[in-house]
């Protein structure tokens, strides 16, 4: 009889121990942690749209020295606001954060005719993109469409490659910037929805140019390569952003990262995943990145430790990370997970989210815009707190 209850025991422990293991429970403070963070975020972001509801065409900026800094649709990060709304609205289906989401989804809508620079696609692939996956409106369509072709314009077949800016043409002849990679997403839904091939062919064709002559040996990746128009080659390979030409700015990094790895998704072209990998593991590997992997503004600064961190860069590397688990081999997929896991608790943590309503009602603290610019440096931005967003949204959907 005893033996019989012993067994019984062992058999109900071992069962016990099975369900509840310490990636069980590891998962269940996380899991928890995440939705401690969207329910914050949302009370947040309601009040940061309640601050500028009224304020026809505002968008928020940031916040410095104590006061809010708006924008009119025009600034690249216009669309990452109403973004933001879509990602906390799928999250928690509230009525009201899908009125804001409308309603700051179209202050951005005039942008679909932007032909003068490529931020066109974060503008509007962020906020109609989000909204047109959630609610599948066709009034978005058109504007994605619309968007789709403005974007298109600044491809030069000869060149092969999307220009970024029309600035400093006396030291550019045409410069595109790493950040231009992530706008290829909005071609690549236009191909899809229209299948007009030149949609895709122009988004492969900057894709590929910009492997080949963006990255270094080592994966890292220059800002700013400017071609020259007649060959269709570099003739310059230098830095706006960030510390050096030769530097790795961080942001950049993680616009790469993410870049090629929806470029995996939406192609299957192995190629792309190969790259994605490979700048992760630079990242991750890097001698500079500290053991929270919230990067220093820039890899290379020689201030570091002395300098500050650029969550927005953890914030796009985090979210990167997530997705690329879903496609990378066992043992890349478990570390790769781990960094993004640890990313997001730390961002979560008071020491990078803000308390409600302090921050200027962003949820992040801690990000850099333009540091040798001496331009946003150390404060919210609209882009931490999406692709922190888009991070625990899909981060949820996993565990
Ligand atoms: N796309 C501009 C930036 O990352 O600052």
């Amino acid at each position: 009889m005893f033996n019989k209850l012993l067994s019984l025991f062992i058999i109900l422990f071992g069962l016990l121990a099975c369900s509840e293991g310490p990636k069980e429970n590891d998962d269940q403070a996380l899991k928890a942690i995440i939705d401690s963070a969207l329910v914050f975020a949302e009370k947040q972001a309601l009040l940061m749209a309640e601050k500028y509801k009224d304020q026809e065409g505002r968008l928020p900026r940031t916040y410095e020295h104590g006061k809010d800094v708006s924008s009119d649709s025009r600034w690249w990060c216009s669309g990452f606001f109403p973004g933001s709304l879509w990602y906390i609205y799928e999250n928690n289906q509230n009525q009201a954060v899908l009125t804001y989401a409308e309603l700051y989804t179209d202050r951005v809508e005039q942008e679909k005719y932007t032909t003068d620079n490529h931020d066109v696609g974060f503008m509007i692939y962020c906020s109609f993109g989000n909204g047109y996956r959630l609610t599948k409106n066709k009034n978005y369509e058109e504007v994605m469409l619309t968007a789709a072709r403005s974007l298109s314009t600044r491809y030069d077949p000869h060149v092969r490659l999307i220009r970024s800016w029309d600035h400093n043409t006396e030291q550019w002849q045409y410069p595109v910037i790493i950040d231009n990679i992530m706008n290829l997403e909005l071609l690549l839904w236009a191909e899809n929805y229209t299948g007009d091939a030149r949609f895709k062919e122009i988004a492969i064709s900057h894709a590929d140019k910009t492997m080949a002559h963006h990255f270094r040996s080592d994966y890292s990746s220059y800002h700013v390569v400017s071609y020259d128009t007649l060959s269709g080659t570099p003739h310059l390979k230098q830095t706006h952003q960030g510390y050096s030409d030769e530097s790795s700015w961080s942001r950049g990094q993680a616009w790469g990262l993410y870049g090629y790895t929806y470029l995996y998704r939406d192609t299957k072209d192995e190629r792309y995943l190969k790259q994605a990998q490979h700048i992760a593991d630079y990242l991750i590997d890097h001698h500079h990145m500290p053991d929270d992997y919230i990067p220093y503004w820039d890899y290379n600064s020689p201030d570091i430790p002395d300098t500050y961190r650029d969550v927005s860069a953890a914030a796009i590397m985090a979210s990167a990370l997530v997705e690329l688990s879903e496609y990378a081999d066992n043992n890349r997929a478990s570390r790769y997970i781990q960094v993004a896991k640890t990313q997001i608790k730390t961002m979560a943590s008071p020491e990078y989210t803000a308390n409600l309503g302090e921050n200027g009602c962003f949820i992040l603290k801690h990000s850099v815009g333009a540091y040798p610019l001496q331009s946003e440096v150390d404060v919210p931005l609209t882009y931490a707190d999406y692709y922190y967003l888009e991070a625990l949204t899909r981060l949820k959907k996993k565990i």
